[in-house]
């Protein structure tokens, strides 16, 4: 498992600023938001734990993980939107005898462990995405028995809007879901309410046997964040 770079922060030296305030700085950067916000129960857990998770989210994947059993007994799972990869961290944690594919846009820094494999791909574009599934078999050995998806569109500020391009990436995401995901696979999306919702999650729901939609405690609160876990992929016809 990877030595996060957040370890570093944890020797306060005298007349340094507090501990908790290198604390907040740091987690909050890594996650690119401001930089002086109050760390929540979940940041500090993964910093006191000093379990090195890449990023917070970390916890929003154990909750469901404890609720839902995802991950484990998985042999091939694909984590669609990965950076920094404390998804995969945890999916490769859960699931000892499974290939991770982390995929994303953005570079991921390569892991120590070499179950974790990853993958450059903007899931956007037509060309990109019409290579995944071939990349996905040859990762995985096969097609995915998991696929999880933390995917955050870039966002401009404004909720009507942002929320209207999470559902439609979502949407984008669907078709290539369907052809990386095995038969009887299971899918977890992360999702905004918004006005293309219902009809989303109609065509959800006629590709798998059960959709719900749940909230992650470790969601921030307040936050505009559900995940859909949606089982048993009745495949392509
Ligand atoms: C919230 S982060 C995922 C965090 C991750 N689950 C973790 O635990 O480290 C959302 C990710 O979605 C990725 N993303 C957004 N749009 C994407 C696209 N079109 N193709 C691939 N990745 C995308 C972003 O680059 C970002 O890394």
């Amino acid at each position: 498992m990877s030595k996060a770079r957040i370890v570093q922060f944890a020797p306060a030296k005298k007349n340094s600023a507090p501990l908790k305030t290198l604390l907040t700085r740091a987690l909050n950067m890594r996650e690119g938001g401001a930089s002086y916000a109050k760390p929540d129960r979940f940041a500090r857990a993964r910093f006191l734990q000093q379990k090195v998770y890449r990023s917070r989210a970390a916890f929003k994947l154990i909750d469901l993980e404890q609720r839902f059993a995802l991950c484990q007994g998985r042999r091939r799972i694909l984590d669609l939107g990965a950076a920094p990869g404390s998804w995969s961290q945890v999916a490769a944690e859960t699931a000892p005898e499974a290939v991770v594919l982390a995929v994303d846009k953005k570079p991921i820094e390569p892991f120590a462990e070499p179950r974790i494999r990853l993958l450059r791909c903007d899931l956007e574009i037509a060309d990109e995405a019409a290579a995944l599934p071939a990349r996905v078999t040859e990762a995985l050995g096969g097609k995915a028995e998991l696929v999880l998806c933390d995917v955050a569109p870039n966002t401009v500020g404004l909720a009507r809007l942002d929320n209207t391009r999470f559902g439609v990436v979502v949407a984008e995401i669907l078709p290539i879901v369907e052809t990386v995901l095995e038969e009887g696979g299971d899918w977890i999306v992360k999702m905004r309410h918004s006005t293309e919702e219902a009809e989303l999650w109609t065509r959800v729901r006629e590709r798998f046997e059960k959709v719900q939609a749940v909230r992650s405690v470790a969601s921030r609160p307040g936050a505009n964040e559900i995940y859909w876990v949606a089982s048993g992929f009745r495949g392509t016809t």
